[in-house]
């Protein structure tokens, strides 16, 4: 098996990751751009001696009847990475993202668990407010080409379509500031006229490319913002969710997807329900800028205390500021694992809204410690949800709640929200 060699693969379940598991003599490859089922030919990509390969379905033989035609220029073999699941018909996309749910709590937790991925309102396009694309050395600016550094160039006439309309507008007439187009790599010489990203010389990391995050805000306006080296601090743009405006740095934390924020604000809601918990204490951890601390201070009433913790200094400054008409609403800025180890011992309920990453086993298990009546996990990885799961499990807690939704239409990505309670006993 070497890149570039084409076979008829039989393609199997879908796996975490956005691609579909097939064997060829024994190995494991790795196909995006298939469905599981159907009988594709694949050329290979990516092969390391005795390990897995990758490979993109060039050519479907046999087709999943909930395959359709993907509607974008910029989805097809060798081209954007940003999107997975284009060839599947929008309630197979949600099927594949419960079938990997399922998979990764069966694995890494041992529960034998489904849940249907529940579709957001406002369609499967046209849905993301916020991009974070790259500027190359040509001047096109959009997200990267699959598993490649490669720009892949957003236009009018070519648009990307799970963005809003007015993110691919914004890209047809953006200024670069100076300070980004002088810190722009300039590629050696081997490696301009190569096509797909990467580097001429082998073994060499292609230069950082700088980026451009575009966020359409509440009000419809689209701000952009370059970070970067002596970049000056990004203007504060405001969202809407939970009922009530939130001010957010236009290139910080916000959920891309337009309708996210509200949807998982109301399932937290919903997941701390049935918990008593007005005038006591809860927390708020991986705050961003106190979306679920908002649902929390409603939660525990006038009389309770919400302890919103964010590590990111810029958004616990918002934080405060967005919380300031809840008196027992306290924001502290660090991370997690050390500012629990000063946090009064005494909380009712816990919301966790950690990275991708997870929360990981020590502050699962310092939370478990802590007895809360309830902790809600929202989880946009289902690996580290499932690896926290059994995390949790070890301290005492039990899944007692999960949902699932489909906050990124077109990707392999999926939000959840899980609710686990202390084991009686
Ligand atoms: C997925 S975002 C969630 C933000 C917020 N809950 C929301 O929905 O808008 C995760 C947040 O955790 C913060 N974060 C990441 N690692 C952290 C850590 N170790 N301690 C505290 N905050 C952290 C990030 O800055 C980011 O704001």
């Amino acid at each position: 098996m070497a890149p570039g060699v084409e076979v008829e693969l039989e393609i199997g379940p879908v796996a975490h990751g956005g691609h579909c598991v097939a064997r060829y003599e024994g190995r494991v490859v790795f196909v995006r751009l298939a469905l599981p089922g159907e009988r594709a030919l694949v050329r290979i990509t990516e092969a390391r001696p005795g390990s897995f390969c990758r490979g993109e379905a060039i050519e479907i033989r046999a087709a999943d009847p909930r395959r359709v035609a993907a509607p974008c220029s910029h989805f097809r073999p060798g081209g954007c990475g940003g999107c997975d699941f284009q060839h599947a018909a929008a309630d197979l996309q949600r099927d594949l993202k419960a079938t990997v749910i399922a998979e990764q709590l069966r694995r890494l937790a041992g529960l034998d668990l489904t849940v249907p991925v529940e579709p957001l309102p406002g369609g499967e396009f046209g849905w993301r407010s916020r991009v974070r694309w790259a500027l190359d050395q040509d001047g096109r600016i959009g997200p990267r080409g699959v598993r490649s550094h490669r720009v892949v160039p957003i236009s009018e006439r070519q648009p990307c379509l799970i963005a809003d309309p007015a993110l691919t507008a914004a890209v047809d007439v953006l200024d670069v500031p100076d300070r980004v187009r002088r810190a722009a790599p300039r590629p050696p010489r081997a490696s301009r006229s190569r096509r797909d990203g990467r580097s001429g010389r082998p073994g060499s990391r292609p230069a950082a490319l700088p980026e451009v995050v575009l966020a359409r805000a509440a009000d419809g306006a689209v701000t952009p913002t370059w970070p970067g080296p002596g970049a000056p601090e990004s203007p504060v743009v405001t969202e809407h969710a939970a009922g009530r405006d939130f001010s957010v740095a236009a290139d910080g934390f916000w959920q891309p997807h337009e309708a996210a924020a509200d949807v998982l604000a109301e399932a937290v809601a919903q997941a701390l329900a049935g918990v008593e918990l007005t005038g006591r204490v809860a927390w708020d951890l991986y705050g961003g800028v106190g979306l679920f601390a908002e649902v929390l201070a409603v939660a525990v009433g006038p009389d309770g205390t919400v302890v919103c913790v964010e590590s990111d200094d810029r958004a616990a400054t918002l934080a405060v500021a967005n919380l300031v008409g809840h008196l027992g609403a306290v924001v502290r800025a660090g991370d997690v694992r050390e500012v629990l180890a000063d946090l009064d011992p005494e909380v009712a309920a816990v919301v966790l809204d950690p990275p991708r990453s997870g929360a990981g086993p020590a502050v699962c298990a310092e939370l478990a410690a802590r007895r809360p009546d309830v902790i809600v996990y929202v989880a946009c990885d289902p690996a580290a949800l499932a690896r926290d799961t059994a995390a949790l499990a070890a301290g005492g807690y039990a899944l007692t709640g999960l949902r699932a939704f489909d906050t990124f239409p077109q990707t392999h990505h999926v939000e959840c929200v899980a609710r686990f309670t202390p084991v009686p006993g």
